[in-house]
């Protein structure tokens, strides 16, 4: 089932044009990450699928009643709040919950109410039926989970009692993801994650990921990351976008083949321009070979182009890649 769709989106920023023709599907459970060199557009993509900027042509288009969490790149949580708190918003469902069962608890114990037979049981048919609803929801998880996503991303040794604003950046952008997670929603939307991330936080992230129950889409520049995790790529250069299916290794070696393909059909074609040119070069002239030479030359003038590896050609793109090193930027 698909999620998320954006189709034909165009984006400029002045005379610049950022995004054009970009269309993306996210399908439900899928792993899909989006590649490009710094300032192909990869922010500007997530910003206008999330809603946070509106495209200049193009719409996107969500399925009904899904849930979206989007961590802006270095988005660090903003708050005057405590640490413990920011993460207890995620659970403002079940905080909900538990408090209608603790006023059950107390309404069972109130003597007036155990006396009326009929309203006592309904009490509990009601309290089983709620317990039951916080249970499935995770109701007796949450706190643990908030606890196993702090402690995976690095606050550990923290008092979770800190407030959020004396944090550094890097420590409120790690907070930040770590909200997005609790909140569990049906589509991640991750702009570089793993920034300020060490090794431990990094391989944490990588498992949390891979068992996700939802769809995750992430930008990112760290090629282990991508390969770890995703099953689908996408290339944003020169303001379009192209879609491989696979990890980053496999983008890579697909990307390849196709410039190799486009290279050998190059210098085919040169050489049938070279042979043709020669053709008409020779016979133009000549009364007899003259009309033969003319209708070579409109087929040349004719011919659609194919360009080297690099350049854009017929619609398709193909260009080299620089993969990144762990730790490093692409
Ligand atoms: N609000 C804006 N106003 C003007 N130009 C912008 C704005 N936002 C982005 N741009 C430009 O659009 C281009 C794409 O930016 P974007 O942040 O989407 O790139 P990116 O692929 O996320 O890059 P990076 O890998 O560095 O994060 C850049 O040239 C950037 O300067
Ligand atoms: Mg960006």
């Amino acid at each position: 089932m698909i999620l998320l769709q954006a189709v034909r989106i165009a984006k400029s920023f002045g005379a610049r044009r950022v995004l054009n023709n970009v269309n993306l599907i996210i399908q439900e459970g899928e792993r899909a990450g989006i590649v490009g060199v710094n300032g192909a557009g990869k922010s500007t993509l997530l910003k206008i699928i999330t809603g946070a900027l509106s495209p200049d042509a193009g719409e996107v288009i969500k399925a009904k009643d899904i849930s979206v969490s989007y961590m802006a790149q270095d988005g660090g949580l903003e708050s005057g709040q405590s640490i413990w708190h920011e993460m207890l918003s995620a659970f403002t469902h079940l905080i909900g919950l538990e408090q209608q069962l603790r006023e059950m608890e107390k309404r069972m114990g109130d003597p007036t109410v155990m006396a009326d037979g009929k309203q006592y049981r309904q009490l509990l048919r009601d309290y089983d039926s709620l317990s039951a609803d916080f249970e499935n929801k995770g109701g007796f998880e949450y706190e643990a989970n908030i606890r196993g996503v702090l402690h995976g991303l690095n606050f550990r040794d923290m008092d979770y009692n800190t407030p959020v604003n004396i944090l550094s950046g890097g420590q409120k952008t790690r907070l930040a993801l770590a909200r997005c997670l609790l909140g569990a929603p049906d589509i991640l939307i991750l702009d570089e994650p793993t920034n300020y991330l060490d090794m431990d936080n990094l391989t944490w992230l990588e498992q949390y990921l891979q068992s996700y129950r939802g769809a995750v889409l992430v930008v990112s520049h760290d090629r282990y990351f991508l390969d770890t995790l995703t099953k689908v790529i996408y290339d944003l250069d020169n303001g379009g976008i192209t879609r491989y299916t696979g990890n980053y290794t496999g983008f890579i070696r697909q990307k390849k083949e196709m410039q190799e393909q486009q290279l050998k059909a190059y210098k085919k074609q040169q050489e049938e321009i070279a042979r043709t040119e020669e053709f008409v070069r020779r016979n133009i002239a000549a009364k007899d070979t003259t009309r033969r030479a003319q209708s070579r030359l409109k087929t040349l003038e004719k011919m659609e182009r194919v360009t080297r590896a690099g350049e854009r050609t017929q619609g398709k793109r193909f260009f080299l890649c620089c993969p990144a090193k762990r730790a490093g930027s692409a």
